[in-house]
């Protein structure tokens, strides 16, 4: 393989909207519209955004479980889009996908080892039934569950066992990227950490890369390497996690950093970064899509469409913003009695909260 492992540009898809009894188009949701990502061996980028911005939409087009209206995505130097339903097949093994509702992903009437046997069978992995037990044993153990459970089903497991269930049958099959949408988002906060530090192990020790879709940035910030900031359809910003939580620079961004408020005098003003809706994804705004949410928009922000542009400085050669005014924009004030690691700490609920209130609103 020269390039990396995954590579994907122009990616596009737009979901026809119809209407009345003759299901006529009457026009199309913009939910992912002409977006670049590559993702290295051992790496994992986040997808973070409000809901509705098209994360789920990029995960399942890389997986190619729906077709994109237009773009690339290659996958070890494969373009997957070229791929006959056979080939794509045989490739989907090294692309696994986990849900955020493990449950409804498990086959209820199905015991734990009949269901982690089933991938090895289809793609041959183990021969025999006794080699698929100590497989499935084997599977279990990885994920901190005991052999004795392949008898059990999923019900009788708990929101973290199940989700570990989901990620043992996603290894199952050895896979090179794991596409995880919002794979903690349904679990109480200490569970997540579990879940979360689970993922990580085995990233280091299988050489794993993973696309980890979130609304939650404060979880990203504990197992990404990159992070991709969407808004309606497109990323806004990326960067390195550290740049991003150290020096984010678009607008939006800032804003998701400072739209909860404290109880402190400033609060009102900073609440007001992030007001306004959503618009649709039918018909986004012209020229920057955030500027009718944007506090810093002038004039030209209504006409012309920022592109995402590579303007690192420092270490990270990665960082691109897709807003020409960013040097501009004065940061939000931090909190006087902030410094250090405390400063990190209230940054860090503070984003947390940022996006459980956005996708409670919708
Ligand atoms: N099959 C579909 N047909 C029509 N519209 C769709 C379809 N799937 C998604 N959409 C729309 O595309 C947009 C992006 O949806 P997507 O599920 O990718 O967002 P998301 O960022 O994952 O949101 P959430 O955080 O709520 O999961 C939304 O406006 C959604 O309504
Ligand atoms: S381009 Fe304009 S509207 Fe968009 S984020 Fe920058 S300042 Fe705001
Ligand atoms: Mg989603």
């Amino acid at each position: 393989m020269t390039g990396p492992l995954l590579e994907v540009a122009g990616l596009v898809k737009h979901f026809p909207v119809r209407r009345g009894v003759l299901g006529l188009v009457s026009g199309h949701v913009r939910a992912v519209d002409g977006i670049d990502i590559h993702l290295n061996e051992g790496e994992t980028l986040a997808i973070v955004g409000e809901s509705g911005c098209g994360k789920s939409t990029v995960g399942r087009l890389v997986l190619r479980l729906i077709e994109p209206t237009a773009g690339t995505v290659r996958f070890e130097d494969v373009d997957l889009l070229a791929l006959g339903a056979t080939a794509m097949r045989a490739r989907r093994q090294r692309l696994q996908v986990i849900f955020q509702d493990p449950y409804a992903s498990l086959n209820p009437r199905m015991t734990v080892g009949a269901m982690l046997g089933e991938p090895l069978m289809l793609h041959g992995l183990a021969g025999d039934q006794g080699q698929r037990r100590v497989r499935v044993a084997e599977l279990l153990e990885l994920v901190g569950l005991r052999p004795d459970h392949a008898r059990r089903y999923p019900h009788e497991f708990s929101g973290g066992q199940r989700q570990r269930l989901a990620i043992a049958r996603a290894l199952a099959v050895e896979p090179k990227l794991i596409v995880a949408d919002e794979p903690v988002s349904a679990l109480d906060v200490s569970i997540q950490a579990q879940v979360i530090n689970l993922m990580r192990s085995l990233q280091r020790r299988f050489g794993l890369s993973y696309i980890f879709i979130s609304h939650d940035l404060a979880v990203v910030k504990h197992i990404a390497d990159r992070i991709a900031v969407m808004y309606l359809g497109k990323i806004v910003e990326t960067a390195t996690t550290d740049e991003l939580f150290r020096s984010p620079r678009h607008p939006y961004t800032r804003a998701l950093l400072a739209a909860v408020p404290l109880p402190d005098p400033t609060a009102v003003r900073e609440r007001a970064l992030l007001e306004g809706d959503i618009p649709s994804a039918t018909a986004p705004p012209p020229g920057c899509r955030f500027h009718t949410r944007c506090r810093f928009a002038r004039e030209s922000c209504r006409r012309d469409e920022p592109q995402l542009v590579n303007d690192s400085q420092g270490s990270d050669t990665t960082h691109a913003t897709a807003c020409p005014w960013w040097q501009e924009i004065p940061p939000p004030p931090a909190p006087p009695e902030a410094t250090g690691q405390n400063q990190d700490r209230i940054r860090l609920d503070r984003l947390q909260a940022a996006f459980v209130s956005a996708q409670e609103a919708t």
